[in-house]
């Protein structure tokens, strides 16, 4: 497949929010955070939006790919919080970071943004149509949470990741998407209601609701077999891949994945103890810490799996 990620940047709110304090917004306990989910601490944005995190994470992304921002020819922003209905927060970044040959729009594929992401970019490239892509996934939650309805409000965080992708041989080895719409009243956020002259509804702001349970099965029944999909289609095996960086929804779901997957839990990378589920954002967050910490090296064999609302997934396999 001819992409390959040759960059990669994130930006977090200033303001991390640790459960002790959480404790004074919203009836929980620090011990029930950690022992369920293995969350910590999130970042919640206070001067930060969804664009000024994602552009931030481009702007570091396109400085550490060391290209030109003329170079990109196509932005694309997986989220479900863009400020605006539009325009959209990629049209926001091509603005802001001057990548005035890019095209640019958003998706929503809720946390398997990121990979969807990645798949039109390669699909692109495949195509002739893009040499240069940004990709990022960027989320600020916190402005979609009922602070009283503490089964969601402790599991989501804010922040943005990007990578820039660019056409080459070596990259992408596989990728596998799949989307499951009768999961849909598993998680779920209202937009605005009809509202014009033949429809008068006093509209109350909507926020994101979830079946927890339901979201946790699916995660642990598709993600193991879509990685071993995207895996059998790269033809390597499982004990070849040094990180598996997979969606950070809950600790408990990653060591079930490793279980299933008969990998050791040190291959699955996490930030969620810091950060939270930044929806769209933490696949390329959790890339973008490691490849600023060193522990990615050229030639290492990744598989990056988004799994979330929808219900939708994705996962890739990939040469750094
Ligand atoms: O990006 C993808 C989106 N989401 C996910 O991947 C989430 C997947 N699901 C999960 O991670 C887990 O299902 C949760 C962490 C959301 C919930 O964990 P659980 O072990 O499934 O708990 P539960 O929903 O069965 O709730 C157990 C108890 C309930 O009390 P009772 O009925 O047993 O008395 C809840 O009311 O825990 C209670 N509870 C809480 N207690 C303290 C739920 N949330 C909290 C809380 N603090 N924050």
């Amino acid at each position: 497949m001819p992409a390959r990620i040759i960059g990669t940047g994130s930006c977090l709110p200033i303001r991390k929010v640790d459960n002790k304090e959480l404790e004074k917004w919203t009836d929980t306990t620090d011990e029930w955070i950690r022992s369920r989910t293995g969350i910590e601490s999130r970042y919640i944005a206070v001067e930060e939006t969804t664009t000024s995190m994602a552009v931030e994470a481009a702007r570091r992304a396109v400085e550490n790919a060391e290209v030109r921002a003329e170079e990109i020819d196509l932005i694309i922003v997986g989220t479900v919080s863009g400020d605006m209905c539009f325009p959209s927060t990629a049209c926001q970044i091509q603005n802001a970071i001057s990548a005035v040959n890019a095209t640019a729009f958003d998706l929503n594929a809720a946390c398997a943004g990121f990979l969807f992401g990645l798949a039109i970019a390669e699909s692109y490239m495949a195509c002739g149509r893009a040499e240069t892509a940004l990709v990022i996934g960027a989320e600020t939650l916190s402005k979609m949470m009922d602070w009283n309805d503490r089964s969601t409000c402790v599991l989501f965080g804010d922040g943005a990741g990007a990578a820039v992708v660019r056409k080459e041989e070596v990259g992408i080895l596989s990728m596998v998407q799949g989307t499951d719409g009768g999961g849909g009243d598993a998680l779920w956020c209202h937009n605005r209601p009809v509202n014009n002259p033949l429809v008068k509804k006093e509209w109350k702001p909507e926020y994101a609701r979830m079946n927890g349970q339901a979201v946790f099965r699916f995660a642990v029944k598709t993600v193991p077999g879509a990685v071993m999909q995207a895996l059998d289609q790269a033809g390597i095996s499982a004990g070849q891949i040094k990180y598996f960086l997979l969606h950070q929804a809950n600790i408990r779901i990653i060591e079930a994945v490793a279980k299933k997957l008969g990998q050791p839990a040190e291959k699955f990378p996490t930030n969620l103890q810091e950060c939270g589920n930044i929806s769209a954002g933490s696949v390329p967050l959790l890339m973008d810490m490691l490849n600023r910490q060193g522990r990615l090296q050229k030639g290492d064999k990744i598989v990056l799996a988004g799994f979330g609302a929808g219900l939708t997934w994705g996962a890739a396999v990939l040469t750094w």
